[in-house]
C-alpha cells in the first residue's frame, strides 16, 4: 500500500482539515502502537500543511512532558508542566494558539526560526496523554479553523490506540 501524501488545499482550511481527518484514520487503521502512530501522525501533518518548521509530539511521563515522535529540526527533550506553550497548553488542558512566540512569556525557543505555534493538548478521559505541538516560520499563522482541525486530528490519532 502506498502511503504518498497527496496535496491537500488549504484555501478551504475547513474542507483540508476534514480531508486530513479521513486519511489519517485509514494511515493508522489497524494499529494501536503509540509510537507507531504518533510517528505517522506527525509525518502525515509536517507534508501536508504548508508553512511549518515542526510537527510532533511530546508525552506526558511522570509529571513532565517528554519529547515524542516528531518531524523537523532536533528539540528540547524535557519540557515542566505549566512551561512554555507546551507546558500551558498541558496545564491548562486546552489548545494554546500563539501569534507570536517572541511575545509569549516563557516561550522554549528549540528552532530560532519558529515565530507562531499551536499545541493541542491530548487526552484520553481524565489522562493527559501528551499534546501535540506545531511551529511556523510564519507570523500567526494558525487560526480557530487551524485549532479545530487539528484538534479533530488528535482525536482520530487518540481513537486509534484504543
Ligand atoms: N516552543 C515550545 C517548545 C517545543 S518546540 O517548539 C518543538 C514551547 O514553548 O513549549
Amino acid at each position: 500500500m502506498s502511503h504518498d501524501v497527496r496535496a491537500y488545499d488549504f484555501s478551504d482550511a475547513e474542507n483540508a482539515y476534514a480531508e486530513l481527518a479521513r486519511d489519517l484514520r485509514a494511515l493508522l487503521s489497524g494499529e494501536t502502537d503509540l509510537i507507531a502512530n504518533a510517528a505517522n501522525t506527525a509525518a502525515l501533518i509536517y507534508d501536508a500543511l504548508p508553512d511549518l518548521n515542526w510537527a510532533g509530539f511530546y508525552l506526558h511521563k511522570d509529571g513532565e512532558l517528554v519529547l515524542g515522535p516528531f518531524q523537523g529540526k532536533p528539540a528540547c527533550v524535557r519540557i515542566a508542566i505549566g512551561k512554555g506553550v507546551c507546558g500551558t497548553a498541558a496545564e491548562r488542558r486546552e489548545t494554546v494558539l500563539v501569534e507570536d512566540v517572541h511575545a509569549f512569556p516563557g516561550h522554549i525557543a528549540c528552532d530560532s526560526a519558529s515565530n507562531s505555534e499551536v499545541v493541542i493538548p491530548l487526552l484520553r478521559g481524565q489522562e493527559l496523554l501528551g499534546v501535540l505541538d506545531l511551529d511556523s516560520p510564519k507570523p500567526a499563522r494558525f487560526g480557530p479553523v487551524d485549532a479545530r482541525g487539528l484538534e479533530s486530528l488528535a482525536k482520530v490519532f487518540l481513537q486509534s490506540l484504543d
